[in-house]
């Protein structure tokens, strides 16, 4: 392969370029991180080394295990430059200033490897602009790779060719955005902002004005515009605060000049009332949650208990949260669907639905709007706005949910008309953004070829719509359904709430199992739910003890014991796939697969302690296994820290908050493997349980566990006692 990155050297230390430098740790890349020598200081480090320590204490943590540090060196500008020369990938996340940026890149092009990539991460300076003047080699292999803030945590990255860029470039870098990094991809055109922030501030602005000129407040606004609209909790003004309002503002400034043209966003940025909010705010420096005060100030109740206080956006001081009520929040709250939900708020009238309708209908519009401009087809917009801003789905999703004609009506109405080719696309027959086909989106609407074009579907991937209902779903009750996913490969999925473990759980599971035996060369156990598994129910279990149902508990713990034992030493490879929460019996299924192929966000963990039980489904057993059993093995080894690690872990309900975290817990073993991307995660499962089955695997023998002895009893009722005082 012409192109592969093994070393990368981030510039810029500061709040992204650090997080970046922390996200390729993650996947395993080392990295130089550089930045500028500071002029008050003799250690030419100082910056570099604050702004890693920043990185480092930032909440939640930008790296996924504490001993990936070791990936990252520092360095700066002046001495370290050198290891530009050794780079294949250079990512610049410095200050947002075409000047510097320019004078930074005729230094790369100077030294850079031929085939060396250099990307830049900025947010608003035209990326063509900051390579001007380079030689043709540089041009070719430069393009921006604009992050969203953390990097860990938010899915989108926008990828921004040039003219210049070799179409080869892309297409690596697209893969190795997608597959290595984990990210969902948007290509953009090389326009003002690209696509994401384009959209929030083109919609965000008119929201601010909206909301400034008629009186809601910001308990209000919050209330009504996290997930009741298929948004995120932190809605619009906790957004602002964790973005900083300093950010918020300058993003918003830089963005008004470069589109002259977009009458739509030029009225909303330059009006009046927000301007004069947001200069309050920056004179006050209340810039969100790194001042501790913005839209939300933390403060101590009477009680000594921590309060979070609202901005009145009048007056300009906090105030105790209010508690927004509105009738038709009350009848939208609890409908499922947000196509149904928001159609509940759009129908009503008062102050809540008055919100929701200027919000929805001027959000369409402006997306229309900036079609073809920013993108040719809804896709890339949808996807960045779903993956950047973690809402539940992109706007022109939601207008195909709400029906495009009726909703164009009732936006002309309400004085927020779509776009031309809306209209035209309506009056073509066509009625929705996309093309779907038993509910899957095969095409979408391309507005300059005016008709829908192919939305690819990548080859050999499991995707479980693919395989629901037809002949490939076996067996299937309440809480779980096994799949033959093909190739001699079955699927058991869970799918009760949070997937909690249960008696139809395990039914099918022990089915899968032994059709498994007969039919199949290998079983995955996964989902694409958010959660793999909450474990059992605990809660149950506590109650069932304390009614003194013991030979109830007996049966249940049996159940998920003897399964567990069953896997382990099952004659085909049986690969257990757990992504989000892994917890409880949910980890101690994990830990009894032939092998684990992990997402890299899976928060796992034996938990039972925490509802005032012991792990008891063979999760205690694994850990003495994994962590004790190696020191009683050894000779003359002291077996005591081992065994107190153990204790803790599980004495202090202990959760990895990461797959390579729970790597270095024990929970996962050396030989299983982590994904990126959440996306791929029943694919790479199946390709394990091919590739096991291929290379002709064996179930292990059985291991003797060893007991620590006296002494070691001695110690852990010590443990167990001082934990209860
Ligand atoms: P920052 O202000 O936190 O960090 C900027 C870094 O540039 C600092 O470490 C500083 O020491 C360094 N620097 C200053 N002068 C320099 C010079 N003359 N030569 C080399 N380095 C110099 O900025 P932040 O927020 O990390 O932004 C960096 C880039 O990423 C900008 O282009 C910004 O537009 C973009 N961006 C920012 C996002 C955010 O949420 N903060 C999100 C996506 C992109």
């Amino acid at each position: 392969m012409k192109y592969n990155i093994h070393r990368a050297v981030v510039i810029g230390s500061g709040t992204m370029g650090a997080a970046i430098a922390a996200h390729l740790a993650n996947v395993g890349i080392p990295v130089v991180l550089l930045d500028i020598v500071p002029k008050d200081s003799d250690d030419k480090n100082k910056i570099v080394k604050e702004g890693w320590e920043r990185c480092l204490k930032a909440k939640p943590a930008n790296l996924m295990a504490d001993g990936l540090k070791t990936l990252v060196k520092l360095g700066n500008l002046e001495d370290d430059f050198g290891a530009v020369a050794e780079a294949d990938w250079v990512c610049e996340a410095i200050v947002e200033n075409l000047k510097i940026k320019r004078d930074l890149m005729a230094r790369i092009d100077e030294i850079r490897k031929p085939n060396a990539i250099v990307s830049t991460n900025t947010s608003g300076i035209p990326v063509k602009d900051i390579a001007e003047g380079r030689s043709k080699g540089f041009k070719q292999h430069f393009l921006g790779t604009h992050f969203f803030n953390p990097p860990r945590y938010l899915k989108l990255l926008e990828i921004i060719p040039t003219a210049d860029t070799s179409k080869e470039v892309v297409e690596f870098f697209v893969r190795f955005g997608e597959f290595t990094l984990g990210k969902g991809i948007v290509l953009c055109k090389d326009t003002p902002n690209f696509i994401g922030n384009r959209v929030a501030f083109g919609t965000g602005a008119f929201a601010l004005d909206f909301i400034l000129n008629n009186d809601y407040t910001v308990d209000e606004v919050d209330s009504l515009t996290g997930p009741l609209m298929g948004r995120p909790k932190t809605a619009t003004f906790r957004l602002i605060d964790l973005v900083g309002v300093d950010v918020w503002d300058h993003v918003g400034k830089n963005l008004a000049p470069l589109i002259p043209h977009d009458k739509l966003g030029q009225k909303y940025l330059a009006a009046e009332k927000p301007r004069k909010l947001m200069d309050a705010l920056l004179e006050r420096q209340w810039l969100g949650n790194k001042t501790k005060v913005g839209f939300y100030k933390e403060v101590r109740g009477e009680d000594g208990k921590k309060e979070f206080w609202s901005l009145d956006l009048n007056t300009l001081e906090h105030v105790p949260a209010g508690k927004p009520r509105f009738d038709s929040v009350k009848a939208a709250k609890d409908v499922e669907g947000l196509g149904d939900r928001l159609k509940v708020m759009l129908g009503a009238d008062d102050k809540a639905a008055k919100l929701v309708k200027a919000l929805t209908y001027q959000g369409f519009q402006y997306v229309s709007s900036i079609i073809p401009e920013v993108a040719d087809t809804a896709k890339p917009i949808d996807d960045a706005i779903r993956w950047g801003f973690m809402h539940e789905a992109g706007p022109f999703e939601i207008w195909d949910m709400l029906g495009v004609r009726e909703t164009v009506k009732q936006m002309k109405k309400e004085g927020y008309p779509a776009a031309k080719w809306v209209d035209e696309m309506l009056k073509n027959g066509v009625e929705s953004f996309y093309q779907y086909k038993n509910g899957d989106k095969v095409g979408a609407y391309d507005v300059a070829k005016k008709k829908y074009v192919k939305l690819k579907q990548p080859e050999g991937f499991v995707f479980l719509k693919d395989f629901r209902g037809a002949k490939k779903e076996i067996v299937s009750n309440a809480g779980a359904t096994m799949f033959d996913i093909g190739d001699g490969v079955a699927l058991v999925e869970f799918h009760t709430k949070m997937n909690a473990l249960d008696d139809d759980i395990f039914n099918i599971t022990s089915e899968a199992l032994d059709r498994v035996e007969k039919d199949f060369d290998g079983l995955v156990i996964g989902s694409e739910a958010d959660n793999f598994s909450a474990g059992a129910n605990l809660f149950m279990v506590v109650v069932a003890a304390q009614q003194g149902m013991w030979d109830q508990l007996e049966g249940a713990v049996r159940k998920l014991q003897g399964l567990n034992m069953r896997m382990r030493y099952f004659p085909k490879p049986v690969v257990v796939a757990p992504a989000g929460l892994a917890l409880g019996g949910g980890c101690e299924v994990t830990m009894h697969a032939s092998r684990v192929v992990a997402a890299a966000e899976t928060y796992i963990g034996l938990v039972e302690l925490g509802a005032g039980v012991i792990p008891a489904g063979a999760g205690t057993k694994e850990i003495m296994r994994r962590i004790v059993n190696p020191a009683m093995r050894t000779d003359g080894a002291e077996v005591f820290p081992f065994l107190q690690r153990a204790f803790l872990q599980i004495g202090q309900a202990k959760v990895a908050a990461s797959a390579e975290e729970a790597r270095s817990m024990g929970i996962l073993s050396p030989q299983d493997r982590i994904v990126p991307n959440r996306e791929h995660l029943l694919t790479e499962a199946k390709r394990e349980v091919l590739h096991m089955s291929a290379s002709g695997y064996r179930p292990p023998a059985p291991e003797l566990i060893y007991a620590a002895g006296r002494d070691m009893y001695g110690a852990m009722k010590i443990g167990a006692w001082s934990f209860k005082e």
